[in-house]
């Protein structure tokens, strides 16, 4: 069973047949419990844009373990600038098959440098989808994305200031309508501090059925 561990902040880890690990900030992040060397081999590095806090460790994880990094076309084109040999530039729109595992690009509603920033869908080899949103704020797309996917878990950014906040998240996971749900990107700097009870809270009265996961750092789970 595939299992997915949050190592703080927008990373997660995904142990499948394949290791796939997304937003990798490791070094520097406060919320991370492990050290670089403890990421385990990884064969796919997602990520969804060019801030610190998300490319973080890309590409020395990368270059590491010779792993494929995945990413919006012209972050592609800069990590491979940086000398990662292996980078799949891509574009948001349809599927895409890596491996056997099928991605897909969503719109986030954010700023970058490189491209523009992206949520991740991904299709493992089992059929479960899951759904990384990015640094987004609300977007009408997740409406449009709900409707299209049926969505096994979302992670989702609770914590304002860059990204949605705590109302905003229950909405999206109205229209996203996951069957598991998981609050990031909140706790790690003082402006973007949020309590996920309140997420859960809310949510038990909006959207019952959705199974609400708030995580420790370093905590797993299986789907
Ligand atoms: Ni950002
Ligand atoms: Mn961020």
């Amino acid at each position: 069973m595939p299992k997915i561990t949050w190592l703080g902040h927008a990373c997660f880890l995904i142990e499948d047949e394949i290791r796939i690990i997304i937003d990798p900030w490791i070094r520097g992040n406060p919320q991370c419990p492990i050290g670089l060397e403890e990421v385990p081999k990884l064969e796919h590095i997602l990520v969804t844009h060019d801030h610190g806090d998300h490319l973080g460790d890309a590409i020395d994880l990368a270059k590491r373990d010779d792993a494929k990094i995945i990413a919006i076309y012209d972050l592609a084109e800069y990590v491979r600038g940086q000398g990662v040999k292996n980078a799949v530039g891509a574009n948001i729109g349809g599927w895409m098959d890596v491996d056997g595992i099928k991605y897909k690009l969503t719109p986030a509603l954010h700023s970058c440098k490189h491209g523009v920033p992206v949520g991740f869908l991904i299709r493992l080899r089992d059929g479960k989808v899951i759904y990384h949103a990015g640094d987004t704020g609300f977007t009408n797309e997740f409406e449009v994305i709900g409707r299209l996917n049926r969505i096994d878990v979302a992670m989702l950014p609770i914590g304002g200031h860059f990204t949605m906040d705590i109302r905003e998240a229950v909405i999206a996971t109205q229209v996203l309508n996951p069957r598991v749900v998981v609050p990031m990107h909140y706790g790690t700097f003082p402006q973007i501090k949020a309590n996920p009870e309140e997420f859960k809270k809310a949510l038990r009265w909006i959207k019952p059925e959705v199974e609400v996961r708030v995580l420790k750092p370093g905590e797993s789970f299986t789907i």
